[in-house]
């Protein structure tokens, strides 16, 4: 039977956004870590992976049940961070061209800034759906905090006084917003979803709207993805984002693989300073789930891989590897030549 076989593939989410408006905050808070405190200056400077585990979302999709019900079918989501600084569009568009769907954090105390006019732009010339993440609620007006629960709900227990300071904030963000032809609405009050984006309320503090994001991604995702779900049996695509020497392992690199299945065993070209790097994977590594990759910590091993999934690869002959370039299966002498063509055409 066909469909048995079948491995779905987990949707790749972009974090995208102005320097500070919280995405490694909001990914902290749903990890349980905090890979912010241990930046320097708070600053995020490469492209980060995290794999959630189906178990884990539904746990916080649960609490949006009622009012707005998302049923995951992907093993898991795989998010992708990104550094909202301005020296680091390179990466933004890295990180943007891997994803299957986004989710473009403003800060709710200060509207569009440089940056998200920036990732607006590279969303819309892509066109990668995405949501909005309005974060950092828990600083408006009066605000009373329910840790970690679906924002729809805190936005019930609010006063007076929180409402008119919140919506008023939000009416300046829409009209910002229209300003650059982008229709938008509260993902719960949505006019119509075909055409406006949706808005999730957040905070990277609280977790609040945490699960209303979530829901909002599967939901999206799953109606987007349809056909593109399945780990294709005869594709590959896998793209090298940092090249960084382990104490134990020596050069590795991290990887997306972004569709197909790696092997351990597995012949891989990629791009060197120098010209193709050919070698042989040495060990396949993750992160643990809900724990980032660009943190140096214990990986686990793997006879292979399916995507989507950050990966660490501990080979020979990785130290030229350059960041950014495409990896390739060599296993046969055709898969090679292929492969060195590639890598010197990219
Ligand atoms: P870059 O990756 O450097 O672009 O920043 P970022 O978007 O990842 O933001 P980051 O997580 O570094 O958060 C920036 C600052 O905002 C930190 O001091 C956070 O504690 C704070 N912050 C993030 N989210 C919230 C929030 O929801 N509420 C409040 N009050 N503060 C927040
Ligand atoms: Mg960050
Ligand atoms: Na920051």
């Amino acid at each position: 039977n066909k469909k048995q076989r079948e491995i779905l593939r987990s949707p790749i989410v972009c974090i995208l956004g102005h320097v500070d408006t919280g995405k490694t905050t909001l990914l902290d808070k749903l990890r349980g870590t905090n890979v912010q405190g241990g930046e320097a200056g708070g600053i995020t400077q490469q492209i980060g992976a995290t794999y959630f585990p189906s178990q884990n979302i539904a746990v916080e999709i649960e609490k949006c049940n009622q009012h707005y019900p998302a049923e995951l079918k992907a093993p898991g989501l795989l998010v992708i961070d990104t550094p909202g600084h301005e020296s680091f569009s390179n990466l933004r568009t890295r990180g943007s061209s891997l994803c299957d769907f986004a989710i473009l954090v403003i800060d709710l105390m200060h509207g569009l800034e440089q940056q998200t006019l920036e990732s607006l732009n590279l969303l819309k010339m892509r066109k990668t759906p995405f949501v909005i993440a309005l974060n950092k609620i828990d600083r408006t007006y009066d605000w009373k905090t329910e840790e970690f629960a679906s924002s729809y709900i805190s936005f019930k227990n609010q006063s007076k006084e929180n409402k008119n300071d919140f919506n008023h904030r939000y009416n300046q963000i829409i009209t910002q917003l229209a300003e650059n032809s982008f229709n938008a609405a509260l993902y719960w009050d949505n006019p119509d979803p075909k055409t406006y984006f949706p808005i999730v309320p957040t905070s990277g503090v609280t977790g609040e709207g945490i699960p209303d994001l979530l829901s909002v991604v599967i939901k999206y995702t799953s109606m987007y993805m349809k056909s593109r779900m399945v780990v294709k049996q005869d594709a590959f695509n896998c793209t090298v984002m940092e090249v960084k020497k382990i104490d134990g392992l020596g050069v590795t690199i991290d990887a997306i693989l972004v569709d197909g299945t790696i092997r351990q065993d597995d012949k891989i070209v990629l791009l060197g300073f120098n010209g193709p790097i050919k070698t042989k994977i040495r060990a396949l590594l993750t992160p643990y789930p809900m724990k980032e990759i660009r943190v140096k910590a214990e990986y686990e091993h793997h006879n292979f891989i399916h995507a989507s999934m950050g990966i660490k690869i501990s080979a020979p002959d990785l130290e030229e590897a350059v960041a950014g370039s495409q990896l390739y299966l060599a296993n046969t002498n055709d898969e090679e030549q292929t492969a060195i063509d590639l890598v010197m055409s990219d």
